[in-house]
């Protein structure tokens, strides 16, 4: 039996489901496609008719949003109507890791998935593909399954489920989505498997569309990201080495990318990996190491996460050698927050742990990023804000703008690569900065050309690059 698809719906309107809809109702005007969430204030906020308050902020994202919204994409939070009248239903809804339990601090915690897969089960009419996008755990679909069995209400209404993990990296989802290395899908039904292909191949080549067993695609996807993050954990480690050598961590990175069999890509040190996916889909790596008794693997992935972390605290603990010892009542300034550039996605960013560390060593912090709301910045803060002695006293000043931030900072921590950074006078900025002033850059943003001079007091570190 050949599946027609005329409308799809998909539940979770985030960094993945956002973007990925955005571009099915983009490249296939023929298809509905209604994009549903539980949170009212996200799906208002992609309905706004100012299209810079979007939830998302994804470089071109907002151009095909004005072309296809109330066209053929929608957003709505008429959850159980839209899939009712869907033919495919993708999962797009996020799977943090437990935070207790069995499993917890490794396992993903599965609630969302499970409540989408109970609204589908009652919900859908006739066959219904349901398609995990989500980056999940192996044998999820399995779970799916099994609900969507014992919960469906129609006893006429039947399911595949499919695995297709999305493999777009934040900051530049568009162009991965039209674009993709690969697009993977994961099932046993080959018509169901027809189907998703079908809408793929509207845009992209049938040679990157790989077929595989659901299991295969859903390790596949956390495999991936795990051999990303254990690159750049290794990159940071050869960045202390360097500052104790006097190597250079750029020119180690050239080197070693110029080797094809390694290649260029994801050797840049900084200040470690951040995102949603990384740190989760290797202590979920780690969980299901554990559970079939492989602990030498387990705690082979354990060290990339480990290694990490420490870059991090290494990082604050050397802003604090370098001032004297002490941060105490000294103002730092952070360039950027978010967990890379050209997202405004904070999850897991290497900069709530700097900054928690300066915060708890007695600093103050003046905050800066492009895209990144103050809001959600003190919200990852939230627990060390405040000082001791007086609790509605902030730690913390949200700026509007660099000249802004860096007024009597002793630092500035350059902790994102935002493009707008690459273009900052020093020289001239950092007059108005405390002397000794200085400025450490984590993310090769001030190249060693610039020649800015330092004989006024100011001191200019950079990751990798400079002996401690
Ligand atoms: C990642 C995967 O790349 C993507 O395929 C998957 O679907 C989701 O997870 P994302 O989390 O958006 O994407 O970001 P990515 O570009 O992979 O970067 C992850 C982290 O590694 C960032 O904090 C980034 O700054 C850091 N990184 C990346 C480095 O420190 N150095 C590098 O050379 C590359
Ligand atoms: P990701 O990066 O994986 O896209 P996000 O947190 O950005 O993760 O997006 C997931 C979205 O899924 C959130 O907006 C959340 O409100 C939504 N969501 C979670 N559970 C459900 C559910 N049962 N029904 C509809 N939407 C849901």
């Amino acid at each position: 039996m050949t599946f027609k698809v005329k409308t799809i719906c998909c539940i979770g309107a985030g960094y993945v489901g956002g973007p990925t809809m955005a571009i099915i109702a983009d490249r296939c005007p023929e298809l509905m496609v209604l994009v549903v969430d539980i949170n009212k204030q996200k799906i208002s906020d992609w309905n706004n008719k100012d299209l810079s308050k979007l939830p998302v902020y994804e470089p071109g994202l907002s151009e095909i949003i004005e072309r296809c919204r109330n066209k053929n994409l929608f957003f709505t939070t008429k959850i159980m109507e839209s899939i009712k009248k869907s033919d495919m239903v993708f999962i797009s809804v996020n799977t943090p890791t437990k935070e207790y339990g069995l499993g917890a601090g490794e396992a993903s915690d599965l609630r969302y998935i499970e409540n989408s897969a109970r609204e589908i089960a009652s919900a859908a009419e006739g066959h219904t593909i349901v398609v995990e996008k989500s980056t999940i755990p192996v044998k999820t679909a399995e779970v799916i399954k099994k609900i969507l069995a014992s919960n469906q209400k129609k006893s006429t209404s039947t399911f595949s489920v499919l695995s297709s993990p999305e493999f777009l990296a934040e900051g530049n989802a568009i162009e991965d989505l039209e674009n993709p290395s690969r697009v993977l899908i994961g099932g046993e039904c080959t018509d169901a498997i027809e189907a998703l292909a079908n809408i793929y191949l509207k845009w992209v080549k049938k040679e990157k569309i790989l077929k595989t067993n659901i299991w295969s695609s859903e390790l596949s996807k956390l495999s991936a990201n795990a051999f990303l993050a254990q690159r750049v954990s290794s990159i940071n480690s050869i960045s202390a080495l360097c500052e104790k050598t006097g190597a250079n961590i750029n020119e180690v990175s050239e080197a070693i990318g110029m080797d094809d069999r390694i290649g260029a890509k994801f050797l840049n040190s900084g200040p470690g990996f951040g995102g949603s996916c990384f740190k989760k889909d290797i202590l979920n790596l780690i969980y299901i190491c554990k559970y079939y008794g492989l602990h030498e693997a387990a705690i082979y992935w354990e060290n990339v996460i480990k290694i990490n972390e420490w870059q991090q605290k290494r990082i604050s603990d050397l802003v604090v050698n370098k001032l004297f010892g002490t941060v105490i009542d000294k103002t730092i300034g952070i360039l950027g927050f978010s967990f890379k550039a050209n997202t405004n996605d904070t999850r897991e960013s290497p900069a709530i742990n700097i900054c928690k560390n300066l915060l708890e060593e007695g600093a103050f912090l003046n905050i800066y990023d492009p895209k990144v709301e103050g809001d959600k910045i003190k919200n990852n803060l939230k627990e060390v804000i405040f000082t001791s002695n007086k609790k509605n006293h902030l730690k913390i000043s949200i700026m509007a703008s660099v000249n802004e931030l860096v007024k009597n900072c002793d630092a500035i921590i350059i902790l994102t690569e935002w493009d707008e950074f690459k273009s900052i006078d020093w020289s001239n900025l950092s007059k108005s900065m405390r002397s000794p002033s200085w400025i450490f850059d984590c993310r090769d943003i001030i190249k060693e050309d610039e020649n800015i001079p330092t004989d006024n007091g100011l001191n200019i570190w950079k990751l990798g690059c400079d002996r401690k």
